[in-house]
């Protein structure tokens, strides 16, 4: 006959149980808690952080877009002083061709030639236009010459011939005292040297004398010897380019003479009005 275990005996080892498992639970909860509140809390840090973000970005995006509208501020300003700058240049060749009316339009020819060469030889547009104001400008020296020997229609005599030749060097130092971003003053100093060393002022030889210089020089002598002059009349474009031809490689630069030969010869350029 069995038994029965008595239920007083089993309860107090239920409730230890249950009074542990709760203990353990009530921890765990406990700890949820914590962890809990600590999630919370780096939410609200990510929130303002976030919001702070939002915040910076908006001033980021206002900072850019004043940076934008002053960057195209100076663009304008920029483009109204090269305008200035250029309006300025023309006067001064205007002043230039004015002193010397029988070559009117000489400048102008040549700057033509010069940036139609310079852009076959690949100069970017910045340095044709450099190539275009030194043509305008490159004479503007002549002012030092007296009128009577600029229009004089026969032979000049030695110290005529002298007085001319002083034109590169005062046309230098006119120029020299203007910022621009080419070599312009260069350019009228040098544009009648010859590479082997024959032309004036400092008689120059080679890369000595610089290449926008190099390129005036095949203009120059292109135009001039087309023109009509006070002491001949114009001797036309096969005779200046037959010159060009002769000189090539010592008194014009070889490239620059092959170039302008191609110009005129293949590619039908001709000397503007
Ligand atoms: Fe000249």
């Amino acid at each position: 006959m069995s038994r029965a275990k008595p239920s007083h005996l089993s309860k107090p080892v239920d409730e230890i149980a249950l009074m542990s498992e709760n203990t353990q639970l009530s921890s765990a909860l406990k700890s949820l808690a914590i962890v809990n509140k600590e999630l919370a809390f780096q939410n609200a840090e990510k929130e303002k952080r976030a919001a702070e973000l939002v915040i910076a970005n908006k001033e980021l995006a206002f900072q850019n877009a004043e940076k934008g509208k002053r960057a195209a501020e100076l663009v304008i300003a920029n483009e109204r002083l090269h305008g200035a700058l250029m309006n300025t240049v023309r006067v001064a060749m205007i002043l230039s061709e004015l002193r010397d009316p029988y070559t009117a339009g000489h400048e102008r020819r040549v700057a033509e030639i010069s940036v139609a060469i310079s852009a076959e030889l690949g100069f970017d547009t910045s340095r044709q236009e450099g190539i275009r104001v030194a043509g305008y400008l490159h004479d503007v020296g002549k002012m030092v010459i007296p009128a009577e020997i600029l229009a004089k229609p026969g032979k000049l005599t030695e110290i005529e011939y002298s007085l001319i030749k002083q034109h590169p060097q005062a046309g230098h130092d006119v120029l020299k005292g203007v910022e621009f971003p080419w070599p312009i003053a260069e350019v009228a100093l040098q544009h009648h040297e010859r590479m082997d060393g024959t032309g004036y002022p400092q008689g120059l030889r080679g890369e000595d004398i610089i290449v926008e210089a190099r390129i005036l020089a095949v203009a120059d002598t292109v135009e001039s010897m087309s023109s009509h002059r006070p002491y001949r009349a114009g001797l036309g474009i096969d005779k200046a380019l037959a010159e060009i031809e002769r000189g090539r490689g010592t008194s014009y630069d070889a490239a620059v003479a092959e170039v302008c030969l191609k110009l005129f010869r293949e590619k039908g350029f001709n000397i503007p009005e």
